[in-house]
């Protein structure tokens, strides 16, 4: 058995003794009170600039429930087509060494929509929609799985980072926190799954893949991490909350100084293992 067996097989091992019942496992308040933090402060998509700043204490607790609701909602739409694109590669010709680990990683998603609905549809009575941009084109051989794991990882890796800060933060409602608390127990599987599969395809295909291809999955990659923190500054949140001018809030605080250092920050570990492994060819401006 190679390593990469081993570590799909000791990952296995580690859903199966982890498994739990998405249903009997959390317990539910009647309501959540609205002006305490349900995101952690530093984490609010405003955080740092005048926008937030001149928000009362209460009001900021409002927004960081309404960013709680966009959090679990990107998190929905990114599970959805991550299940939709795990199921099409169950028992395909060649994943005959990751198929076992693609039904633990299908189940672990459904439950991690399972909290995210939950949540959001008890205390917000809505799921934000998707508002994420998907483009089609032509792929070569190998390109079109590899882009799949790829935005996977980029996805995941960013959603953790937030999973793991707002588990430990004692300020969150405690539903807030097992939330997120659960959500990352799986979720350091998927990731050690993701790093090790896309370093892996990647040392496979890049031999056969032209510079053109590289640059382009390159391209992509990058504009896909920059898609993704856009849906982090949703204007529907923002309006949730009762800010005003909810659509130039969002334009606004993108271009914002503290805000493009908060996504450096997070997404620093991300952008380290994709230039370390050639993948992305040159650092993305945030
Ligand atoms: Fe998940
Ligand atoms: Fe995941």
């Amino acid at each position: 058995m190679n390593t990469f067996e081993a570590s799909v097989e000791k990952l296995c091992s580690a859903s199966i003794k982890d498994y739990i019942n998405p249903y009997s496992y959390l317990e539910w308040p009647e309501k959540i009170d609205t002006e305490q933090w349900s995101t952690t402060p530093e984490l609010i998509s405003l955080y740092g600039t005048p926008f937030y700043d001149g928000l009362s204490t209460a009001e900021q607790q409002r927004l960081s429930f309404y960013e709680a609701i966009n959090f679990f909602s990107l998190n929905i739409h990114g599970e959805k087509s991550l299940i939709e694109g795990l199921a099409q590669r169950l028992y395909r010709k060649g994943n005959d060494l990751v198929s076992p680990y693609i039904h633990h990683f299908l189940d672990e998603e459904n439950k991690h929509m399972i909290y995210f609905g939950g949540f959001c549809v008890r205390y917000a009575g809505k799921v934000y929609p998707d508002r994420k941009m998907v483009f089609t084109r032509e792929y070569e051989p190998g390109e079109d799985d590899f882009m799949f794991f790829g935005k996977v990882l980029i996805f995941e890796e960013i959603v953790d980072v937030y999973n793991k800060r707002m588990a430990k933060d004692e300020r969150l409602a405690p539903i807030v926190r097992q939330i997120n608390f659960l959500h990352h127990r799986d979720e350091s599987r998927h990731l050690a799954f993701g790093r090790l599969l896309v370093k892996n395809m990647y040392e496979r295909y890049s031999d056969v893949w032209s510079m053109d291809t590289r640059e382009r999955i390159s391209e992509y990659l990058k504009n896909y991490l920059q898609a993704t923190w856009k849906e982090y500054y949703n204007p529907a949140a923002y309006k949730d909350a009762g800010l005003k001018d909810a659509f130039d809030v969002q334009e606004q605080a993108l271009q914002m100084q503290a805000t493009r250092k908060h996504r450096a920050e997070v997404s620093a570990g991300c952008i380290r293992f994709l230039m370390e492994n050639g993948i992305l060819l040159e650092q993305p401006q945030l």
